[in-house]
């Protein structure tokens, strides 16, 4: 299907797109500049292998907008922003992140970076070597930004539970934990820590019997684990995973987890909320990396992750009290209601 870029860009209202192709390196890319009426734009660099470019910018659109619509639910005073690089063979990855670093020292502070999927402490360590608005890896930078990020996950779970049952009765409660990574490890440590039973899988099998021979959590194989009977399935591999065939599987109460758009469509929303389970909006769940880093950035402290937790427990709250008085799933109210705040925002005086 054709892209109408000039089009695309004023339906989803958008600032800037900026093509970026660098001979030297092989690099090609997009960064897409959503908002910035409070404040500078934050969002991290997407490397991934797209079969099209047109692939690649509908991503590049569809990830820069949401990082606004989380910027505007949590009441921070910055916007939205995305890079996606193209990956393939004949890159030169050092030389293209530190050609990223210049384009983003271009924009004079008006656009952060940092990690995303294909981007980690290496890539960002060298985009450092060519702008000072990214997010470092190292004891120069917010730190703790897989951590924060699981509390949030945490306290959204904890939060969902509340608006369900009043209580959250760890011990009474399983949770299903897809992708033991960076922030799925953390969060399985934590609802440990609480009581809960958790039982996770991970396709890196390896990094699977690791992870649950730590915490003496039970593994079932990937794919599986969306079969399991549980209070609370929490998403934390990968995006588009609750489509047609996944959502029928589903046997859990409340939906939470750190992957961004696990929606394939916002169809699948609606569907969960007619079987009635609770889908906990990911823009809002998986917020914690992006508060800690905004705080560091904007206001050069380090905001705790009990913090951090707090403020997306309360903000889900709000939203799920909103969302079930108006009897609307959960994941249209939140980006109407983003939406709404943001148009509120850049009609201000
Ligand atoms: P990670 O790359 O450290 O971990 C992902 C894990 O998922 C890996 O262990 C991988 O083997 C596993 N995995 C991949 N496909 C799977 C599948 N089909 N079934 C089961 N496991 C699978 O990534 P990280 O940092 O833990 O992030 C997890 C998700 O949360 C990603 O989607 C990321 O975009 C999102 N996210 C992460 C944030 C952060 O602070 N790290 C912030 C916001 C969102």
């Amino acid at each position: 299907m054709d892209l109408h870029v000039l089009d695309a860009l004023a339906r989803g209202g958008f600032e800037q797109l900026v093509a970026i192709s660098d001979r030297r390196s092989g690099l090609r890319g997009f960064l897409a500049i959503h908002d910035t009426t409070a404040g500078p734009a934050f969002g991290g660099i997407r490397r991934w292998s797209y079969r099209a470019e047109n692939e690649a910018l509908r991503d590049v659109l569809r990830l820069g907008r949401a990082m606004t619509h989380k910027c505007v639910l949590l009441g921070l005073e910055a916007g939205g922003a995305k890079l996606v690089a193209l990956d393939h063979a004949d890159v030169d990855w050092r030389a293209a992140y530190r050609h990223i670093g210049e384009v983003v020292e271009g924009m004079a502070g008006r656009y952060y970076t940092g990690p995303d999927v294909g981007t980690g402490s290496e890539e960002l360590a060298w985009i450092a070597e060519t702008t000072q608005y990214v997010t470092r890896p190292d004891d120069r930078g917010p730190g703790q930004l897989a951590e924060s990020t699981a509390e949030g996950v945490f306290a959204a779970i904890a939060a969902s539970l509340r608006h369900l049952d009043g209580e959250e009765d760890w011990s009474r409660r399983t949770v299903v934990v897809q992708g033991l990574g960076a922030v799925g490890s953390l969060l399985a440590e934590r609802l440990c820590g609480v009581g809960a039973t958790v039982v996770a899988a991970d396709v890196d099998a390896q990094r699977a019997s690791e992870v649950a021979a730590r915490l003496d959590i039970r593994l079932v194989d990937a794919s599986a684990e969306l079969d399991v009977p549980c209070d609370v399935f929490a998403p934390c591999a990968l995006g588009g995973i609750l489509h047609d065939l996944s959502v029928p599987r589903l046997a859990c109460r409340v939906v939470a987890g750190a992957a961004n758009n696990v929606l394939a469509k916002p169809i699948h929303g609606d569907a969960l909320h007619a079987r009635g389970v609770l889908y906990a909006p990911d823009f809002v769940v998986n917020s914690g990396a992006l508060l800690r880093g905004a705080a560091f950035h904007l206001e050069g402290r380090r905001e705790p992750v009990e913090r951090i937790g707090e403020r997306i427990g309360l903000t889900l709250e709000e939203l799920l009290t909103s969302a079930e008085a108006e009897g609307r799933p959960p994941a249209r109210f939140a980006f109407d209601e983003a939406e709404a705040r943001l148009a509120r925002r850049r009609s201000a005086p």
